[in-house]
């Protein structure tokens, strides 16, 4: 059985559960918000180190205003309501992106972040504001920079993952088979599970059924 140490999401298909059922797609970001909750609570239960959640990449901000100032909101009164909560959890959060958001909000993800830094259970990585490539770009510079010898290991320290273990699985939900600029260096090995369902309809049984399969593929890693 494969050891499982760090799960990876991309939860997609909010705005299309919200039109769907609620003629709103931010109705689907507050749906989306209690399969997180879900998921992070069977984590906890499979005994599993890191979970890294796509919030948010580099591209969203195309999206309308409306909708960004819906989802950073949502973003906020979580972590004003839950925080003291995932602390008492042993959880620990860090926010992987560029923290270029209002004063408000950055505030509280560092706030949030130095509070649970210490925890062990769970590693929670909320990619805000991320993407993959401006992220590569960022390490070598930093390796130009420093002058480093561009290895690997090298690279790797520059990273906003840096001491995170690479995703073992990734699963991405709403039925679109695409990376989206997510973890791309790090996904080099990573088992992949498409999943048909939308994100708020997405759940621990679902959820189970992945890790169940991912447990018994063989994973070879280059040999045979
Ligand atoms: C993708 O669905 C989802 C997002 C861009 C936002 C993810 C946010 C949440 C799950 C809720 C907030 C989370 C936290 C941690 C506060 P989409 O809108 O692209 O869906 P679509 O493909 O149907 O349009």
């Amino acid at each position: 059985m494969n050891p499982l140490n760090h799960v990876a999401i991309i939860m997609d298909g909010n705005g299309r559960w919200g039109l769907k059922y609620k003629k709103s797609r931010n109705a689907g970001h507050k749906e989306g918000l209690k399969t997180v909750e879900k998921i992070i609570k069977q984590t906890i239960k499979h005994k599993i180190k890191f979970l890294t959640l796509y919030a948010f990449s580099t591209e969203n901000w195309r999206r309308p205003k409306k909708e960004i100032n819906y989802l950073f909101n949502l973003l906020e009164n979580f972590l004003i309501n839950r925080i003291d909560e995932l602390h008492k959890q042993n959880i620990k959060l860090k926010i992987i992106g560029v923290k270029n958001f209002s004063s408000k909000l950055n505030k509280l993800l560092n706030l949030s972040e130095r509070k649970t830094d210490k925890n062990r259970l769970l590693q929670i990585n909320l990619a805000l504001n991320y993407g993959s490539k401006y992220e590569l770009v960022n390490a070598f510079k930093k390796l130009q920079k420093n002058k480093n010898k561009i290895t690997e290991k090298n690279l790797t320290k520059y990273l906003q993952t840096k001491n995170i273990p690479d995703p073992d699985l990734l699963i991405r939900t709403g039925n679109t088979h695409r990376l989206s600029n997510f973890l791309l260096w790090q996904l080099a090995y990573a088992e992949i599970f498409f999943e048909k369902k939308l994100w708020p309809e997405f759940n621990e049984k679902d959820y189970n059924k992945i890790i169940k399969k991912f447990k018994n593929i063989k994973r070879n890693f280059g040999k045979i």
